[in-house]
């Protein structure tokens, strides 16, 4: 098994993500840290634990990080996980039994990292600030990260401003310590991806009638659902989170191609969005990852089977 962390801010998908990493024998959940984005970084904590007492996965610690970007301070804009982060729903979730770690974000993860035994696979499906955090303040444990597999980022354009999907705007200037030059092994997960597999009312109503996990997960979806109705015309709703977390779980369940790419961190219409260098005679500069394809069906049927075995006894 690998070891798995999950750098988060949850989040309805967020939810998803983590609930798959429980779901998943070929991964070991050893930590979650949690980071300012959807929410307050006490309501993303709040959640993680709730979303882990609803798992029976109290026993992984929760440590929390950042509660603001890098460098520049940025306004509040997510509205499609509603005031408490799970769409007005996280008061059904069960109360933990326990509260986060005493460690910060980043200490746990140097904690974990130094005490692991093999190479860990960190899967930050949030704003970047705590990665990059990590990444300057402990350099030497650089070894010991197997691969960031990140949710993060559009090629054809964002979902806050016409450049700037939502975990990049949060914070680019560690997004681009982060992506650009990677000092470790990088995989990116864009939004032009998580969209594609976006999954159906029926996928959730599956979901919703295998257990009661499955029944409370499906339960934090209908406002995400109604966003999504509400601005793109959709009947269904994209699990971004989730999919890189599936590639964290399954390495080469998705299709990537590798980038050279860099995040517009200057101040005007860009900010925050991802640049992915497609021309062919650049190829050759150092790069990472870039998921690009997968097979969809394939890919929400192993979620969903997954995800139905919760809870299941
Ligand atoms: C990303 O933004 C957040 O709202 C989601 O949880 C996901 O991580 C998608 O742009
Ligand atoms: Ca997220």
């Amino acid at each position: 098994t690998t070891p798995l962390i999950i750098d988060t801010d949850p989040g309805v998908d967020d939810a998803f993500a983590l609930a798959l990493a429980a779901a998943s024998p070929e991964v070991d959940l050893i930590g979650v840290t949690t980071v300012f984005g959807n929410v307050s970084p006490e309501l993303t904590t709040r959640n993680a634990l709730r979303v882990l007492a609803l798992l029976d996965r109290e026993d992984v610690p929760v440590a929390a990080g950042a509660a603001r970007p890098l460098v520049h301070p940025q306004p509040h804009v997510s509205k499609a996980h509603g005031s408490d982060g799970l769409s007005g729903f996280a008061d059904t979730l069960p109360e933990p039994t326990r509260g986060p770690d005493p460690r910060d974000a980043v200490t746990l993860l140097k904690d974990l990292l130094t005490a692991a035994d093999r190479p860990v696979t960190i899967a930050p499906i949030g704003p970047l600030t705590n990665i990059a955090l990590l990444l300057a303040a402990h350099p030497g444990l650089r070894a010991k990260i197997a691969r960031l597999v990140v949710m993060g980022g559009g090629i054809r354009g964002g979902n806050v401003t016409a450049a700037a999907e939502f975990n990049l705007w949060c914070d680019p200037e560690a997004a681009r310590r982060v992506l650009v030059g990677a000092e470790v092994p990088v995989t990116l997960v864009p939004m032009d991806l998580t969209r594609r597999c976006a999954v159906s009312a029926a996928w959730l109503a599956e979901l919703g009638a295998a257990s009661e996990v499955g029944a409370k997960l499906v339960g934090l979806t209908p406002d995400y659902l109604a966003t999504y109705r509400k601005f793109l015309g959709w009947d269904g709703m994209a699990l971004h989170d989730a999919v890189a977390v599936a590639e964290a779980v399954r390495p080469g369940i998705l299709a990537t191609r590798r980038f050279p790419v860099d995040v517009e961190c200057a101040f005007g219409p860009g900010r925050g969005g991802l640049l992915v260098d497609e021309r062919l005679e650049h190829a050759d500069r150092p790069g990472i990852d870039v998921a690009v394809d997968a097979d969809l069906d394939g890919l929400r049927g192993f979620v969903l089977d997954r995800l139905r075995a919760l809870g299941v006894r």
